[in-house]
């Protein structure tokens, strides 16, 4: 009440408004995160502002100097710039320098983290995921960079798909995975979870998997979420497999930021109905 949507964005990052907390990313009109935060912010009588900015590819250092210059706390970094931000940071945290992605910025001192991670676990905990759960991870970008890795140290035992699939034997051997193996088809037999962290749905394309071949109780995960969404989740339903979309790891991650940023504990409920 009272607060201007028109300041949640997207705004190109040349036009960026004053304010206190951004998401960038390219595209970025499709992000809830303005809504969730601000949300946030009034339920607790924060006068805080958060926005979204769109930042094409290559211009990530140039756009955070100017955020940073007008004063902005913190950003996060969505596709594709979990990445190239780690160029302008001063310091990540070991997990996000490890896996070379970075979705969380303190501004003040240009320090990096990933709250994807976490987060991610966090959710599969409240899907009574648990590790031993054999695990096909698609895509070997910064998302799956970070959410194989977690995956991998809590134990679960992974497969893991690219549609480049030399970048995919590059993840698990750059990253020394344990019990993982980069495969060359995206064969869903025998996973009891099966995550999309490819951007394949952000350009509308669908992934090559034959649903037919899941097993009883799988759960199909897409990092994803939103509307234009998604026919990973659209096929994994029609073939009988639960579809989990990305909004919990929204609001989980996005509650880790809060947390980082504005030293109070969130308010998950807030979130939630924010984005729903
Ligand atoms: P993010 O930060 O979300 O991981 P990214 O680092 O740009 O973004 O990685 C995007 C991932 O989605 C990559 O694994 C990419 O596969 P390639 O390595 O082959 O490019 C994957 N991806 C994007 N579009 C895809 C599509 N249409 N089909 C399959 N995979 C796709």
């Amino acid at each position: 009440m009272g607060i201007s949507k028109e300041l949640d964005g997207p705004f190109p990052w040349r036009e960026a408004p004053v304010a206190d907390y951004a998401v960038i990313g390219d595209p970025i009109s499709h992000s809830r995160s303005p809504q969730m935060h601000n949300a946030a912010y009034q339920a607790l009588g924060l006068t805080l502002r958060y926005t979204s900015v769109h930042v094409p590819r290559g211009e990530v250092t140039e756009a955070l100097d100017h955020l940073k210059g007008l004063g902005y706390k913190g950003i996060n970094v969505t596709v594709p710039h979990k990445e190239e931000v780690i160029d302008w940071l001063g310091d990540c945290d070991a997990f996000a320098s490890r896996v070379r992605s970075v979705n969380t910025i303190r501004m003040a001192d240009k320090f990096g983290f990933n709250t994807d991670a976490p987060a991610f676990m966090e959710t599969l905990r409240l899907l009574n995921l648990p590790p031993g759960t054999p695990t096909l991870v698609l895509g070997a970008g910064g998302s799956s960079r970070a959410i194989a890795t977690a995956l991998s140290e809590d134990g679960y035992p992974l497969h893991i798909w690219n549609r480049t699939p030399g970048k995919a034997r590059a993840l698990v051997k750059e990253l020394d995975l344990e019990d993982a193996l980069a495969i060359d088809t995206p064969d869903i037999r025998g996973a009891g979870l099966i995550v999309n962290a490819t951007s394949a749905s952000l350009a509308g394309e669908r992934l090559p998997i034959n649903w037919d071949d899941a097993i009883p109780g799988a759960v199909a995960y897409d990092v994803m979420y939103g509307a234009a969404l998604n026919s990973f989740l659209d096929e994994a339903s029609l073939g009988g497999v639960r579809a989990v979309d990305g909004l919990a790891l929204l609001v989980m991650q996005g509650a880790l930021a809060f947390e980082f940023w504005v030293k109070k504990n969130a308010p998950h409920e807030v979130m939630w109905e924010a984005v729903r």
